[in-house]
Parts: C-alpha cells; structure tokens; sequence
C-alpha cells in the first residue's frame, strides 16, 4: 500500500512538472511572437535603409528565439517549418538593407507577411 502511494505520489509530481514545463515553454512561444509583433511593426514604419536594417535584425532575433521555444506536438512540425522559413526569408530581406536596396529590402518585408498569414492560419491561430 505504502508503495502504491509512492508510486502514486511520484506519478502526479512527474505529472505537475510536465505541465510546468508545458505552460512555460508556451509562454516563450507567446512572449517571442510579442516580441516580433513589435519589431515588425516598426519594421513596417520604417522609410529609410538604416533603419530597416537596424529594425529587421532586432526582428531576426527575436525569430530565432521564437524558433527555439516549443509548441504542441500538434504544431511542432508546422511550427518548425514555418519559422525556417521566416528566418530565411528575413535574411533576404536584411542582405538587401546591407546593400541599401531600401525598396528592393521592403518587397522582401512584404513576404514575411505572407508567411505569417501563412503560417498563422495552417496553425490556426487566433
Ligand atoms: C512577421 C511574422 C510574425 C509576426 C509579426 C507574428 C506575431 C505574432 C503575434 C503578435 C502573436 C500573438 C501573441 C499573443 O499575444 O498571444 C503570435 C502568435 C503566434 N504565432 Fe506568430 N507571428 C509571425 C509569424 C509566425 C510564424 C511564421 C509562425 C509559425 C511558423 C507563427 C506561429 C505563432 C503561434 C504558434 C502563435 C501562438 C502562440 C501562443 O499563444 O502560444 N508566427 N504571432
């Protein structure tokens, strides 16, 4: 009997820090996307080439740690993907910027749109 509560006791303990650990993992993911969220739109705003520059790579970083934060088993594929893919093409962008191609650098910004529609619809977020 001692050994079933034990056992039993041991399973909610695992039990309680799977789901510490699921609820602060999908709370990197919601902060990181705030964290985009806000350098895009500035990224948006911006009407000189050092600006984007400056802007799209506070964005790449705060992709990159988006990308390295986790999701549902659900989403993880999608996910993956997705981010992979924003990165990449965020890079397009900013080689553009560096080579101060300011329209040239904001048609490739208008893409990152894209995926994010993209991306948000295929993982249905609200
Ligand atoms: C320009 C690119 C993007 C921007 C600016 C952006 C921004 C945001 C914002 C503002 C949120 C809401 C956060 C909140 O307040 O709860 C969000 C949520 C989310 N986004 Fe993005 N996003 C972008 C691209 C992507 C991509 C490419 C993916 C997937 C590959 C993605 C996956 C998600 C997921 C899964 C959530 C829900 C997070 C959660 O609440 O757990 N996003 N995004």
């Amino acid at each position: 009997m001692k050994k079933g509560i034990a056992l039993l006791s041991s399973l909610i303990f695992a039990g309680s820090l799977a789901a510490v650990a699921f609820t602060a993992s999908a709370a990197d993911v919601e902060d990181s996307m705030k964290a985009m969220g806000k350098s895009f739109r500035s990224v948006m705003k911006d009407q000189d080439v050092a600006s984007l520059k400056k802007d799209l790579t506070t964005f790449r970083a705060a992709a990159v740690e988006a990308q390295a934060g986790k999701v549902s088993a659900k989403r993880s594929e999608g996910y993956a993907e997705g981010m992979k893919e924003l990165v990449a093409q965020t890079d397009v962008a900013i080689k553009f910027a560096d080579e101060g191609k300011f329209t040239e650098a904001k048609a490739e910004v208008e893409k990152l749109k894209d995926i994010m529609q993209e991306y948000h619809g295929k993982l249905n977020v609200k």
